[in-house]
């Protein structure tokens, strides 16, 4: 059905539903109108864009169930046909919760302060009338999908993380793998610079890698990232953060052949002694830190020996002292 015929029936069908209605009070279009002209799939706008809703998606998707005019709530008391202009969809008047997430981020600000137009909004993520819960795996914010959906506008990032460990463990279907968000979140992105962000960043390493985290701070950069300073090394200064790999791959920042490298964009004249330093000391790993477990043992034993031996001593000394108390108690009877 061409759009001319359709605006046409539909103009004379509007005309006539309040006549055989009684004049009872206007009541808000129905989906059904709606899709009088939005259901043919060829319809289109003067410059050709299409303007066409598959029905079929719409009911299927979260928001089957609503009004068309829940959404597009300028529409609720107009008459139709309608402006060809209308108000953009405010998603928050539902979602208040995100919405009000969403305000403080890099995106939003990017598209409200900073004016880029490529900046994404609520639909650019989640799409417009095909919209599924994220648990569900046509959604585009479905975990696996993540990487796709905000790599369709970061593509470099994307094909970064593409070869790392990550990507590979999401694709053998590991569901520890990390996406996007788990380490940036959905809706609350900060520039990746931002100092609050950056120290939080670790923390999420550490939700999957605690071991490692918890070696991290033993050492000299995380003892001064813990104190909120991020000039010293973090996770991402020696891995990288979306190229990651394991030290067995020579790509890898980390690797044999590229560690000296590594420490030297920041200790100038670092070599091979230098990166013998451990960056991950584990007292409790013998193959890996020999000294430390040692040095751990001795502690483990020493210790508690020190605090039985003064209790023993402290235990023998207050007996003893007893008797002679009680003995010259005796002696002056
Ligand atoms: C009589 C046919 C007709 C009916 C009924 C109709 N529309 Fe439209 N609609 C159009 C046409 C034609 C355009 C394209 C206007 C243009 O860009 O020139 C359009 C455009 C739109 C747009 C895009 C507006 C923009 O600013 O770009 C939205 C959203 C929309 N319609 C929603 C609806 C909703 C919701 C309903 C039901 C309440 C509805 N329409 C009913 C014909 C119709
Ligand atoms: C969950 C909210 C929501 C519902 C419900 C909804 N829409 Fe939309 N619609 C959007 C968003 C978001 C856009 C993108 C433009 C914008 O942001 O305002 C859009 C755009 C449109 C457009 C412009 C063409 C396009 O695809 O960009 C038309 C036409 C339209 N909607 C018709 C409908 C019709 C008809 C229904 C009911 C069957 C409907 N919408 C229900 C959110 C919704
Ligand atoms: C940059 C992409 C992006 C933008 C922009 C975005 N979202 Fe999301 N949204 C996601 C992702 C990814 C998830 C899934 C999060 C997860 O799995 O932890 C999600 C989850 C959700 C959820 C379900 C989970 C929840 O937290 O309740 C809702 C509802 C939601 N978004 C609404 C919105 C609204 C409303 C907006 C606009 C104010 C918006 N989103 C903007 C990517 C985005
Ligand atoms: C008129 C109210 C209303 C508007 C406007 C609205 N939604 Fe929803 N949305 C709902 C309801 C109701 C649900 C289903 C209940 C739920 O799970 O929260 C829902 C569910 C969702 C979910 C799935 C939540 C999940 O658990 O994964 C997402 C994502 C979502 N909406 C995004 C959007 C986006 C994006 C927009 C704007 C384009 C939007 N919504 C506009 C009412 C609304
Ligand atoms: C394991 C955690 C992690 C994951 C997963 C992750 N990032 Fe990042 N991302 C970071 C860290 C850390 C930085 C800061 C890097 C730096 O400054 O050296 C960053 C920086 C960025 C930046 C800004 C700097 C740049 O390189 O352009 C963008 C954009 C970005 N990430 C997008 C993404 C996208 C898109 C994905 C998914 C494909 C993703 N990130 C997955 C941790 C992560
Ligand atoms: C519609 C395009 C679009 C989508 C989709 C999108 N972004 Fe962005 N993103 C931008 C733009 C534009 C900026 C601001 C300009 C810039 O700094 O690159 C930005 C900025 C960022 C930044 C800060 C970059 C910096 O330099 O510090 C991060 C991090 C980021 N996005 C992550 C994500 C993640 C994660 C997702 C998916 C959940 C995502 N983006 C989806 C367009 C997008
Ligand atoms: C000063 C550089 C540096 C910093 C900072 C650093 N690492 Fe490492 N990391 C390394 C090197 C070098 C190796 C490989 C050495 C080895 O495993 O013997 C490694 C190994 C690893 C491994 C694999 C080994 C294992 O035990 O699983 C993981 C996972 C890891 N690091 C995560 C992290 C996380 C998470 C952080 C931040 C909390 C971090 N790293 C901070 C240099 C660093
Ligand atoms: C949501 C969980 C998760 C988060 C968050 C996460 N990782 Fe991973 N990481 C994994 C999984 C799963 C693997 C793959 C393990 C495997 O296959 O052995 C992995 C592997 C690694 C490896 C290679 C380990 C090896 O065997 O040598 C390094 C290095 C690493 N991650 C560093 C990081 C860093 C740095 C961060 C933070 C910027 C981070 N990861 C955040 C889950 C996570
Ligand atoms: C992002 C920058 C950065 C990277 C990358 C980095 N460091 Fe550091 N590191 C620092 C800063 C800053 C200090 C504080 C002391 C200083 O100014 O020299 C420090 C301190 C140290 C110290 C203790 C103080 C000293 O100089 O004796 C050692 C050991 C060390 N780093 C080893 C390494 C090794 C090994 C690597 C590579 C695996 C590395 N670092 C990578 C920034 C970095």
């Amino acid at each position: 059905m061409s759009m001319r015929i359709t605006t046409l029936i539909a103009a004379v069908w509007l005309l006539a539903a309040p006549a055989a209605a009684g004049q009872a009070a206007p009541k808000p279009p129905s989906n059904e109108d709606c899709l009088t002209c939005h259901g043919d799939p060829a319809a289109k706008r003067d410059d050709s864009r299409g303007i066409a809703v598959d029905a079929k998606h719409f009911e299927g998707s979260i928001h089957g169930p609503m009004a068309c005019v829940d959404c597009h709530a300028d529409l609720a008391k107009a008459e139709l046909p309608h402006e060809p202009k209308l108000a953009k969809v405010n998603c928050g008047s539902c979602h208040e919760d995100v919405a009000g997430k969403f305000r403080d981020s890099i995106h939003s600000w990017a598209k409200e302060k900073a004016g880029l137009v490529s900046a994404p909004a609520c639909a650019d993520c989640h799409g417009k009338h095909d919209i599924m819960p994220r648990t569900d795996k046509a959604s585009r914010v479905y975990r696996d999908a993540v990487p796709g959906t905000c790599g369709s506008c970061h593509a470099g990032v994307r094909e970064r993380y593409d070869v790392s460990i990550h990507a590979a463990a999401l694709k053998k279907g590991d569901s520890r793998a990390p996406v996007c968000v788990d380490c940036h979140s959905a809706h609350a992105i900060q520039r990746a610079d931002s100092p609050g962000w950056r120290l939080s960043v670790t923390a999420e390493c550490g939700t999957c890698h605690a071991n490692v985290v918890a070696s991290f701070h033993r050492t000299f950069h995380g003892k001064v990232t813990e104190l909120g300073f991020t000039r010293v090394a973090a996770c991402a200064d020696c891995h990288g953060a979306h190229e990651i790999l394991p030290a067995s791959n020579s790509a890898s920042p980390i690797s044999k052949a590229h560690l000296v490298e590594t420490c030297s964009k920041c200790h100038r004249g670092a070599n091979e002694r230098f990166v013998k330093y451990d960056p991950h000391p584990n007292p409790g790993d013998y193959q890996r830190s020999a000294v430390l477990w040692w040095a751990d043992r001795v502690y483990r034993v020493l210790i508690p020996g020190c605090f039985a031996f003064f209790g023993l001593h402290s235990a023998l000394w207050y007996w003893r002292s007893k008797r002679e108390h009680q003995r010259g108690v005796g002696n002056r009877r």
